[in-house]
């Protein structure tokens, strides 16, 4: 963690400058290991240009065996006030949060960060700034972990370790308590693997008795694809698949750590997408927790399924306000937005607003997807309500529709983060090679967006 200067012997100086010829740079000072680092001109500097110079920053120190530096933002300060120092700290301490490695051997030295500089309102800056970090790094951690490490009661028992730590309500229920509500489109993926399904609940009451935003997260902790087996090229990221889960899991520790006045509850349905002589194959019709029936054309298209019931247990039983779904659920998303942009779709036009507003703040990159009615009509099946699988293209889009089905009457915000959520080489400077925490700083803003204000 990085503290405030005051005075401690450290090797580096990492100066911050706003300057209009150098953009993104690093230029040698006075001494071996003073250096300037080049921002851009004042008049375009954002956050998220200080997150990405700030890793860069650390990086190279890193690199030439730097060990204690300071990072001075003296000079970004007055531009941008307060979020400069949040912002550059943010930087340099995802840049170095690695994924573990599970090699034997010496273990790596810490590097040890001090921020230097002061304005108004930086301390509370960087005491928020402190746990949304952390968030990140969690979510990042799980996402990273193996799925032989991770299971779906694993999981379960972090998020609950994590959660319960902070005050936030759990519950995990079992496969037979999700039995009992009928969740069986959630069950259809999860229920035939070793290791068995859970659906996890963390409930952070911040804002009185409002109904609750409820944010609903994939934590398929991995995905083989089922019978539609994956190649094998495509499943090295499999374990990857619960960066949803891992997002909205962070998003409310990071609310509950900083008293945020709000109610947001994450619901994340977890399982194992695999092959056993019980798994369900393409051509099954199953149900769901809404009564719907649903055709199974595909068994790699499970994301959608177990997100159904999930949703639907958002507005049933939460009594949701607002639902938000997020999930690395198409290749097709990576085909149009690559590894920097994820993809959302909604059903309410003032969500959609705030939800720029949050993406805004936070400086992830997010594009918005079309709804034509036509899309609709593609996960129509002739022997069921709906298709898990399209019968006409726009994967990304029907993905999303097909869980937009389930949100009933509310508002409702669909987030396809396939392509962000990992990186196996890094597309911004503050990323590291592994689970970037895509995710985690929107959803946390969004939600913030709707904190009562007292
Ligand atoms: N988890 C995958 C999507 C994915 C792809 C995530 C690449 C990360 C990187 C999802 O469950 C899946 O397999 N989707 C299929 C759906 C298809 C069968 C309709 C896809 O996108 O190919
Ligand atoms: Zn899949
Ligand atoms: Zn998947």
């Amino acid at each position: 963690m990085i503290q405030p200067y005051q005075g401690q012997q450290a090797q580096w100086r990492l100066t911050f400058v706003s300057d209009s010829e150098k953009a993104m740079t690093l230029t040698p000072g006075d001494g071996p290991c003073a250096w300037t680092v080049h921002v851009g001109d004042a008049k375009d500097l954002t956050p998220e240009r200080l997150r990405r110079a700030a890793g860069k920053a650390v990086k190279t120190m890193k690199d030439l065996g730097g060990k204690t530096g300071v990072l001075d933002a003296a000079a970004v300060l007055p531009i941008l006030g307060p979020a400069a120092g949040a912002a550059l700290v943010q930087g340099a301490e995802l840049a170095l949060h690695e994924a573990p490695s599970y090699a034997t051997g010496n273990p790596k030295e810490p590097i040890t960060l001090w921020l230097d500089g002061s304005c108004d309102g930086l301390e509370e800056a960087l005491r928020e700034n402190e746990a949304v970090t952390r968030s990140i790094c969690l979510a990042r951690d799980l996402v990273n972990c193996p799925a032989n490490k991770l299971t779906p009661s694993d999981m379960a028992a972090e998020m609950t370790r994590e959660a319960e730590a902070l005050g936030i309500q759990c519950q995990v229920l079992d496969e037979n308590e999700a039995r009992a509500l009928g969740m069986e489109a959630f069950l259809t993926v999860g229920s035939s693997a070793l290791h068995p399904p859970r659906l996890i609940v963390l409930r952070y009451q911040g804002g009185g008795n409002a109904d609750p935003i409820c944010l609903v997260g994939k934590g398929v902790t991995c995905d083989t694809g089922g019978y539609c087996l994956k190649a094998a090229s495509s499943m090295k990221g499999i374990k990857g698949d619960m960066a949803g889960a891992a997002a909205v899991f962070g998003a409310v520790l990071a609310l509950a750590a900083n008293h945020v006045p709000v109610n947001v509850t994450a619901v994340i349905p977890s399982v194992e997408n695999r092959i056993s002589p019980d798994s369900y194959i393409p051509g099954d019709v199953i149900g769901s927790m809404s009564g719907k029936t649903i055709e199974v054309g595909n068994t790699d298209a499970e994301g959608r399924l177990i997100l159904a019931d999930a949703v639907t247990y958002a507005v049933r039983k939460e009594h949701a306000a607002k639902i938000v779904d997020i999930a690395t659920l198409t290749g097709a998303v990576v085909g149009m937005f690559g590894f920097t942009t994820a993809g959302y779709l909604s059903n309410d036009d003032g969500f959609s607003a705030a939800f720029q507003a949050a993406y805004g703040h936070s400086g992830e990159q997010y594009w918005p997807l079309p709804v034509f009615p036509e899309y609709r009509k593609m996960i129509d099946s002739p022997l069921a309500d709906l298709s898990n699988t399209s019968s006409d293209g726009c994967g990304t889009i029907t993905a999303g529709l097909f869980i937009g089905a389930f949100a009933e009457d509310k508002p409702w915000i669909h987030i396809d983060i396939a392509g962000t959520a990992w990186v196996d080489s890094p597309r911004f400077e503050y990323q590291t090679k592994g689970a970037t925490g895509a995710g985690v700083t929107t959803l946390y803003e969004l939600c913030k967006g709707y904190a009562k204000e007292d």
